[in-house]
């Protein structure tokens, strides 16, 4: 017995450490992220600059806080300690200096690595230094890391990510971790005490619909979140990858239909456009604050496809005090009258609502009547349902 009781409490101590870092994703967490727009090309001046301009344009006073480096910010090799560095030609200062400016300017660091041998950019990977690597981000100051699954061989899905959890808790710096591993092994399954986040599909570009190998337009992955409301809450979301809103391939009405969605599936805002660049429009559908607060609701729920056909798909999702969200969207190649029989919802939706288009910044009537709007084509309607008195 004597022999067992340190043996016991070694097994005690370790299970302590194996857990995540609850709370610091109560809702879904918003930010910026390098790859959609500039993949390897990044450097500490874009980084700057891109802080600059989202306190400049609102974004960060809207919510988006977290600055994340993707892929392509280290040198090709671990130094003798076995530690990874930062690029010195593309982040001179260093990354601890990084991680301070950012703070200094009221935003949180973001960083990535993948739980292979290397990064899917050539990069030195996390295996076999999970502890270490942990302990350097906590040095760093880093908030926030996107954890990806390029050259992982046969290794185990959820090992891997457990390890990589606890190593960041053992650290002891609160960090929200973001798994990438593209929803291959169902994440969303077992995922929940592992990482905050977690990606369910392949890559984001920016196009509506097209599929280009690995890749895919946000409607394609749009179809493929349909299943996954129940698995998503606080603290353990869905991710339907990084935002293309503002980026070429969109016209405007699908970077409108793409936010919209992403905030009816309560999906982590991380922008991926130039924000240095943007336009005015795509700013202020950025930093729309109403439809924001359709994402960041409190009750955590992830909205639902409720009806598809005849051109149009409608998505609810559940508010906190008895509201709802609506989301339109015209799937048809040209603009179309759509209509919401708002009686076809009684069944979930109690009673009567009074009804305000966001996009609009109107009311829009209330739900005794049917609700008939004109939509181009891939635009959205985005409406909040308040109960009627
Ligand atoms: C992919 C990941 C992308 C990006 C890229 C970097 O696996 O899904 O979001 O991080 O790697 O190489």
């Amino acid at each position: 017995m004597r022999k067992l009781i340190p043996l016991l409490s070694l097994a005690l101590a370790s299970a302590a450490f194996a857990q995540k870092f609850d709370g610091l994703a109560a809702t879904p967490p918003m930010g910026w992220n390098t790859w959609n727009t500039f993949a390897c090309d990044i450097s500490e001046a874009l980084i700057k600059e891109t802080a600059e301009a989202m306190i400049a344009s609102g974004m960060r006073d809207a919510g988006y806080v977290y600055v994340v480096l993707d892929d392509c910010w280290m040198v090709k090799e671990r130094d003798p300690d076995g530690d990874l560095v930062g690029d010195p030609a593309k982040f001179p200062s260093g990354m601890k200096a990084l991680g301070d400016f950012l703070h200094g300017k009221g935003l949180k660091f973001g960083i990535y690595n993948c739980a292979g041998t290397k990064t899917c950019a050539g990069y030195p990977g996390g295996r076999g230094h999970e502890y270490q690597d942990a302990r350097l981000y906590a040095s760093w100051g880093v908030d926030y890391l996107k954890y990806d699954w390029c050259s992982t061989g046969t290794a185990n899905a959820q090992e891997t990510y457990k390890t990589m959890r606890d190593a960041l808790h053992a650290a002891g710096r609160p960090i929200i971790f973001s798994m990438c591993e593209w929803g291959t092994a169902e994440p969303w399954k077992w995922a929940a005490d592992v990482a905050h986040l977690w990606r369910t599909t392949g890559d984001i570009i920016d196009c509506y619909d097209c599929i280009t190998g690995w890749s895919t337009g946000w409607k394609v992955i749009l179809d493929k979140q349909v299943e996954l409301a129940k698995y998503a809450g606080p603290d353990h979301w869905n991710d339907p990858d990084m935002m293309e809103v503002g980026n070429e391939g969109l016209t405007f009405a699908e970077s409108r239909a793409h936010f919209s969605l992403w905030c009816m599936l309560a999906a982590p805002l991380i922008a991926g456009n130039d924000v240095r660049k943007m336009t005015s429009e795509i700013r202020a559908l950025l930093t729309n604050r109403e439809a924001i607060a359709i994402d960041q609701d409190p009750l955590g729920k992830q909205g639902t496809r409720f009806y598809i056909g005849g051109g149009r798909e409608i998505w609810t999702k559940e508010l906190s005090n008895g509201e709802w969200a609506v989301c339109m969207l015209n799937t048809g190649d040209a603009p179309a009258d759509l209509a919401i029989e708002w009686e076809r919802m009684h069944y979930f939706m109690r009673g009567q609502y009074s009804v305000s288009d966001i996009w609009k910044g109107a009311a829009a009537g209330d739900t005794k009547k049917p609700l008939t709007v004109r939509l181009d084509s891939h635009d959205v309607v985005l409406l909040r349902l308040k109960p009627l008195k």
